[in-house]
């Protein structure tokens, strides 16, 4: 019963969203037996957070999903409160998911005397002596049902190096490198500081502490989702870390996400930071993993949504919430992490419409470009003019914009013509992004409308702006606006099934 959606208006045609209730961060994105899985945060009964489960999708392209039965419920002691994010990998034949127990005792009024103590101890007063999490497995053979391991937890409260919260250990990534298994873990010190725990394992069960990596308070207060993964000659690992104080356009959102790159050392479990970057400009991009496909591209899917911000759905009791970005396809270019939408998109695209050599001088509308679900490529040039703007989703008073403004070398993304603003809970009137992007070249963009989605590709994956947008008229028009002549070289839309 609870599988009815009551509104469709929202859905999206071709990112992968719950059969219905909640979805948060991907969790356990691997390739096992040549499909591939992607489980999720979800909660089925609910638009809203509640007791975590792992929902379950596969696919053979990572862009048509199929829904599986629900792989892990919240029902055994030591994750009864929630079955929390982590990952996936395939040992010999099975596939083995790790994962985070979430338990608060405060819900259940389960209390054990010795967790206290240690809680106490560990936080000298500072934590919350009820919740506690701890790293998980279950196996499965056949990629459909999973069983958890008998002797869970396989890392407990007490494997937590001191100074480090108890009820702040969680997400573990787990890879292997020569034959030795490795997990990054997220964490937040008992002085509110992000961190990240490394562990190493000969089997993938017992598993012993190597070392910590944290940057300080500039760096936020709990590292979530870690991935780590090798990329072009280096390491990248990928974290999301909550509360990261904003620096010039980046970190704009409460919560971020964002890589290090340089050399992670096997041995010490020490990380040489060359250079750090954030991963995506817009609103709702969080707690990405990452895959290595089957031609061996490192691809990576995020969720399309983020903490603290007001939706419509739940209040519009559309009876779902939370959907994932289309896959990115990582690589490292002169000193960046560049993303391109996996190529697999393409073959979900037709009925193509060209447009070449066109000036915009003042308001272009033009009713073959408009569409909800579509790729949209355009390359311009400002060489003549000093603002240009492209609207999207368009009908009378909404739309969701990008302009940008050639004396700044600035394009602001802007969603506040809506009538169900998505309200920052924490901040009023956030309703724009920018970036600085040098506009005396051509620009190159390439656009991915999908209903309520906007994901916003800026010069091939130099930069990447994801937003929801939800807009009540439900227009699908496209409008190009400039103040004096913009040169549009080509644009090329085509939709998206
Ligand atoms: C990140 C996160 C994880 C946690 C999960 C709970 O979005 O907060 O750290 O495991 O969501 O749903």
């Amino acid at each position: 019963m609870a599988k009815k959606i009551r509104n469709k208006t929202y859905r999206h045609t071709y990112h992968l969203m719950p059969e219905c209730g909640w979805m948060n961060d991907p969790n356990g994105f691997s390739l096992f037996n040549g499909e591939y899985h992607l489980f999720y945060q979800h909660y089925p009964y609910d638009s809203i957070w509640g007791p975590m489960h792992w929902g379950h999708a596969v696919s053979t392209d990572l862009i048509k999903w199929t829904h599986k039965p629900i792989a892990l419920k919240p029902d055994e002691d030591y994750d009864r409160n929630g079955v929390f994010s982590g990952s996936g990998l395939q040992v010999e034949n099975e596939h083995w998911l790790y994962y985070t127990g979430h338990i608060d005792s405060y819900l259940d009024t389960v209390y054990d005397e010795n967790f206290k103590k240690k809680s106490q101890a560990d936080s000298q007063g500072d934590t919350s002596p009820y919740i506690r999490q701890v790293q998980c497995l279950a196996k499965s053979k056949d990629g459909t049902t999973y069983h958890k391991y008998e002797h869970n937890p396989i890392i407990g409260s007490e494997q937590i190096p001191p100074g480090i919260r108890i009820e702040d250990f969680r997400d573990p990534k787990v890879w292997q490198n020569n034959g030795t298994y490795y997990m990054v873990v997220g964490a937040k010190s008992i002085d509110h500081i992000g961190h990240v725990l490394f562990y190493t394992s000969q089997d993938g069960i017992a598993w012993e502490y190597l070392n910590d990596l944290t940057l300080g308070k500039e760096y936020g207060t709990v590292w979530e989702c870690p991935d780590i993964f090798e990329l072009d000659g280096k390491h990248v690992l990928l974290f999301s870390p909550q509360e990261k104080p904003r620096v010039g356009h980046n970190f704009e959102n409460i919560h971020s996400t964002m890589a290090l790159v340089g050399q992670f050392e096997y041995e010490t479990g020490t990380f040489a930071v060359e250079f750090e970057q954030e991963l995506d400009q817009g609103f709702d991009f969080y707690a990405p993993q990452s895959l290595l496909t089957a031609e061996g591209k490192r691809v990576m899917i995020g969720w399309m949504n983020m903490w603290d911000m007001k939706y419509p759905l739940h209040e519009l009791r559309h009876d779902w919430n939370g959907s994932m970005s289309l896959p990115r396809e990582l690589s490292l270019k002169n000193g960046k992490l560049i993303q391109k939408p996996y190529h697999t998109i393409e073959s979900y695209q037709k009925n193509e419409v060209q447009l070449r050599d066109l000036r915009i001088d003042g308001e272009y509308n033009n009713s073959s470009l408009s569409g909800k679900s579509q790729h949209l490529n355009i390359a311009f040039d400002m060489t003549e003019s000093n603002i240009f703007k492209i609207e999207c989703l368009k009908g009378d008073c909404e739309s969701i914009s990008m302009t940008f403004y050639k004396n700044r070398n600035e394009m602001v993304l802007d969603r506040r013509a809506s009538n169900y603003p998505i309200e920052n809970l924490r901040i009023c009137n956030d309703y724009n992004r920018s970036q600085h992007i040098n506009l005396t070249n051509k620009v190159k963009l390439d656009i991915f409308l999908d209903v309520s989605s906007i994901e916003i590709f800026v010069n091939d994956g130099e930069y990447v702006f994801t937003s929801l947008f939800f807009s009540k008229e439900l227009g699908d028009n496209v409008a190009l606006t400039s103040d004096g002549v913009t040169y549009i070289e080509k644009l090329v839309k085509s939709e998206i099934c």
